[in-house]
């Protein structure tokens, strides 16, 4: 699959488009999240969920949560079959213009320190790390530390 950025469209999130982007979360990620998790971000003004569609289909999503001018990027995740054809790149890139035009200045996240593929997402991106943070993540009974970035002045 090569990408047409005609054929993506980046929208917020609905009720609709609920199952899924759960369905993407759990295959791509596992089951961290819950339906019900998914309908409170709907629901509650500190999320904001955007997806992407390609050629009409689902492939991806990216979650925040925040308040004001400060945001933390808390999940991002292209479906495997639509991976490194630029999908994430675009979605990251039109969700910070998004919160941009909201009024956020700051923009944060943290990511598995063995998650080098998207600590290159976010470079790219313009997000500088500013810390560690140790054992932030308990992946199978595992603590993995974690890497944190911030993105200002965007
Ligand atoms: C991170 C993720 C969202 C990137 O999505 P994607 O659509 O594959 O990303 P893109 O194709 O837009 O690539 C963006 C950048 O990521 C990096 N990248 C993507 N795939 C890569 C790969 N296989 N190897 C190395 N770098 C890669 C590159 O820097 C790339 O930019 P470049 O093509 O200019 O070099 C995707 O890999 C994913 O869903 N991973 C699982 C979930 C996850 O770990 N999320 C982040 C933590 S919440």
């Amino acid at each position: 699959m090569s990408m047409d950025s005609e054929n993506l469209i980046i929208d917020t999130c609905h009720i609709d488009d609920i199952d899924i982007v759960k369905h993407i979360h759990e295959q791509n990620y596992g089951k961290v999240w819950d339906k019900y998790f998914f309908e409170k971000m709907l629901k509650e003004t500190q999320y904001e969920i955007y997806i992407i569609k390609s050629n009409n289909k689902v492939s991806g999503f990216i979650a925040f949560q925040g308040v004001g001018n400060a945001y933390e990027l808390i999940m991002i995740i292209v479906d495997k079959y639509y991976r490194n054809n630029g999908l994430g790149s675009y979605l990251l890139s039109e969700a910070i213009r998004k919160l941009k035009l909201k009024g956020v200045s700051l923009i944060t996240l943290d990511v598995s320190n063995d998650n080098i593929i998207a600590q290159k997402l976010y470079k790219k991106h313009g997000f500088v790390k500013f810390g560690e943070r140790l054992g932030y993540y308990n992946i199978n009974n595992k603590k993995i530390n974690s890497e944190s970035y911030k993105l200002v002045n965007f």
